[in-house]
């Protein structure tokens, strides 16, 4: 067994490698990527990128046409807008700002990275414990916290699949200086953009809201995130940064993916509909297993949990070439939790049929 415990879902490579078996083979379902095939005109750009001049040419270091692409799409104004080479990557300028305002909030169990962005600047956070136990995937009140300077929120939650109320999160706006918004999964959530704080960046000089297309569109090698929030705040985050940090095949990627409103629309409805039908299907079977109790989740994975340790059976699983999230890394989480990670019908399948294998 390996004894180091991972910090991030994701690592086909490694597991593959430590169980002795191809990568093809193993079905990933410890990090949560949208499973469809990659849309064909994603190739397509991709090559026409490669026989122009994507990689010879440095990219615009302005990504004036990707920033009025994201600004079309959520009808804010380019200004607004700031791509990153992933969300991750936005994180750490987040967290410099975070840095400079006080305290920091984060409520777990929750995505490590922001922890690794706020030590990046020696940033003093304190946790909010959330309660570990809920009856619905509706949208729910975020719960009030320490009175801190400044909030993370991530909405969708991760791991949990909490889904936020608006309502409730335009309250922190008023109670914290900064309120830094994760909404990496949010698209993805059926009927997950009411919930949305981008109609308030507005309004909110200190809310900044960041998104991700690594889930949505199945591309997490290609690393593409956005910010969105005052124009100021993003002309000195890109003071900040190295000159580059997209590079060129990325950003004619995301500038193609978000152009066609009309394809977007498709593709968002067609994995909603995907969460909706394979998420039920999968809760309840998780259910019926009685190995593992799933969580209520409005997004594309579940939290899940047992009265005993989880490590024997997430091992055996990966033995099957079946990897679930060790959730020993989030603060709060103990060896009796796994996040399983929604896969496409034959994948979803195939995770039953490997758990009731061990059972
Ligand atoms: C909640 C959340 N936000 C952001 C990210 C990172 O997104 P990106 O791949 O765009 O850096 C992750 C990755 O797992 C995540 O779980």
């Amino acid at each position: 067994m390996s004894a180091v415990i991972p910090l991030h879902g994701g690592n086909r490579f490694q597991e593959a490698r430590r169980l002795g078996v191809s990568e093809e083979s193993v079905l990933d379902a410890s990090a949560s990527l949208v499973p469809f095939p990659l849309p064909r005109r994603l190739r397509r750009c991709l090559m026409k990128a490669l026989d122009g001049s994507a990689l010879r040419d440095y990219p615009d270091v302005s990504h004036r046409c990707f920033r009025e692409a994201i600004g079309k799409w959520h009808r804010v104004d380019p200004s607004m807008v700031l791509p990153g080479n992933g969300a991750a990557e936005l994180f750490t300028w987040a967290a410099r700002d975070a840095a400079s305002e006080g305290v920091s909030t984060l409520p777990v169990p929750g995505f490590v990275d922001y922890v690794r962005a706020l030590c990046c600047w020696n940033a003093t956070y304190s946790f909010q414990q959330l309660p570990l136990s809920w009856s619905s995937k509706a949208p729910q009140h975020f719960p009030v916290g320490p009175s801190t300077e400044v909030i993370w929120i991530t909405n969708p939650h991760n791991p949990t699949g909490q889904l936020w109320s608006r309502s409730s999160m335009e309250d922190l706006l008023k109670r914290y200086r900064l309120v830094i918004c994760d909404e990496a999964f949010l698209p993805i959530v059926p009927n997950g953009e009411m919930q949305s704080l981008l109609p308030l960046v507005g309004d909110y000089s200190n809310l900044i809201v960041i998104r991700s297309l690594t889930k949505l569109f199945g591309i997490a090698g290609l690393r593409l995130g956005y910010a969105i929030s005052t124009p100021e705040r993003l002309n000195r985050w890109s003071q900040w940064r190295d000159p580059w940090p997209l590079n060129g095949l990325a950003v004619a990627a995301g500038t193609m993916l978000v152009s066609d409103h009309l394809f977007l629309k498709h593709w968002i409805a067609r994995v909603n509909r995907w969460v909706e039908c394979e998420g039920a299907w999968l809760h309840s079977q998780l259910e019926s297993s009685h190995s593992l109790s799933p969580c209520p989740s409005s997004a594309n994975y579940f939290l899940a949990h047992s009265d005993s340790s989880l490590v024997p059976l997430r091992e055996q699983l990966a033995r099957q070439g079946v990897l679930l999230r060790d959730c020993r890394s989030f603060e709060g989480l103990d060896e009796r939790w796994l996040r399983i990670g929604l896969q496409n019908k034959a994948g979803n399948r195939r995770i039953i049929e490997a758990i009731k294998n061990v059972s």
